[in-house]
């Protein structure tokens, strides 16, 4: 498979009869390439819950197409019984999953083109919302490209970094975020070795980072995530590069379980720490951390999932946090499509995206 084949590949998009929206089943990666169709709300609401679309992006993204074909299946005839049942939906859309700030983003966005169209035919609305979803596509995949740029301008040639979870073209549109540089570099000849941590519970680094590195050819190394440590303490990590699910106005960082652990590692060993994400991730009214609510999973994830036979007794309690947040002071530098911004962080979101900020 060419780098191409893989930055380019399809994850989500809208059917072809503007009816449904087509994913690829990302749980069933790397044994099976599938790809479901969903048309109702309750199976598009499963497939973010269950991780079949994941990584923050493109949850959004798929939310965005969800919702304008949720819309063209919403029969009431007047604005406000329409409006009632399409604030339903996407609030129920909007349950699914609580950290990654993308899927609430994307979907008060898609009801700002409702409102905006409210007195025109319905055609028009429905057609300004599939309009919205697919300029939503499309902005991401521009903005991770410029991610990955200037993502790779803080690396050279030769070196190893660490990556936790997937913030690949499968998690984004084109490239990915904190994966994107290691694409480009590919692309421009360049050898950048990547260690991947498999990502306990789910594995989002084994069953899907290390496959599409491998499938683009990329130099890529699988580990456990408890071996970080000894492979930086052997000198074998230049930077860690992690994406994000929401990013507060301080600098915090919230991504993958396991991504705040890497940064205290690296911390210790005087190794840069960069999360890399688009804008549409940053909570502007997120003051800090403390505030980004924490998904808490399944305990059969870390108990039975992926595994022939249970674990652990089936009695034995579980902790399942699906994220944890990293402290802006671990942090060398955001990487955002505006560039790379670094601390403080407060004051330098606001020379980046005032527009945001001073809201
Ligand atoms: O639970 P997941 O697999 O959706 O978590 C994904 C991550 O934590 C990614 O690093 C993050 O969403 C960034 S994707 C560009």
């Amino acid at each position: 498979m060419s780098v191409e084949a893989v930055t380019h590949a399809v994850n989500v998009r809208l059917g072809d009869d503007e009816r449904s929206v087509v994913v690829l089943d990302q749980t069933l990666l790397p044994n099976e390439t599938k790809y479901l169709t969903l048309t109702t709300a309750e199976s598009m609401w499963e497939a973010i819950f269950s991780l079949r679309v994941r990584g923050a992006p493109c949850i959004g993204i798929f939310a965005a197409y969800a919702m304008a074909v949720l819309a063209k299946a919403t029969p009431e005839p007047d604005f406000d019984g329409f409006y009632r049942e399409y604030s339903r939906l996407s609030e129920y859309l909007n349950s699914s999953r609580p950290t990654a700030v993308n899927l609430g983003c994307m979907l008060k966005r898609m009801d700002g083109v409702v409102l905006a169209h409210r007195n025109e035919p319905r055609e028009a609305l429905l057609a300004a919302l599939i309009a919205e979803a697919k300029a939503i596509h499309e902005e991401d995949m521009a903005m991770c490209r410029k991610i990955s740029e200037y993502g790779l301008s803080l690396l050279k040639d030769g070196d190893n970094v660490i990556t936790h979870c997937n913030a690949g073209p499968l998690a984004t549109s084109r490239y990915g975020t904190a994966q994107g540089p290691f694409y480009l570099a590919k692309e421009k000849g360049m050898h950048i070795h990547v260690w991947v941590d498999e990502t306990r519970p789910l594995l989002q680094g084994a069953r899907l980072t290390s496959y599409e590195l491998t499938k683009a050819g990329v130099d890529c190394t699988l580990i456990c995530d408890n071996m970080a440590n000894i492979v930086m303490k052997q000198g074998k990590v230049q930077a860690v590069f992690f994406g994000c699910d929401r990013i507060a106005r301080n600098g915090d960082v919230a991504n993958k379980i396991g991504s705040s652990g890497l940064a205290v590692l690296a911390h210790y060993y005087g190794i840069p720490v960069y999360s890399l994400g688009p804008s549409t991730t940053i909570d502007f009214d997120c003051p800090d951390g403390d505030h980004i609510p924490i998904e808490e999973r399944n305990p059969e994830e870390i108990k039975t999932l992926h595994y022939a036979k249970s674990m652990a007794l089936p009695e034995v309690q579980c902790y399942n946090p699906a994220f944890d947040v990293t402290d802006h002071t671990l942090l060398a530098g955001i990487v955002t499509e505006r560039g790379i911004v670094r601390p403080p962080f407060a004051e330098n979101f606001a020379k980046l995206f005032p527009e945001a900020m001073n809201k």
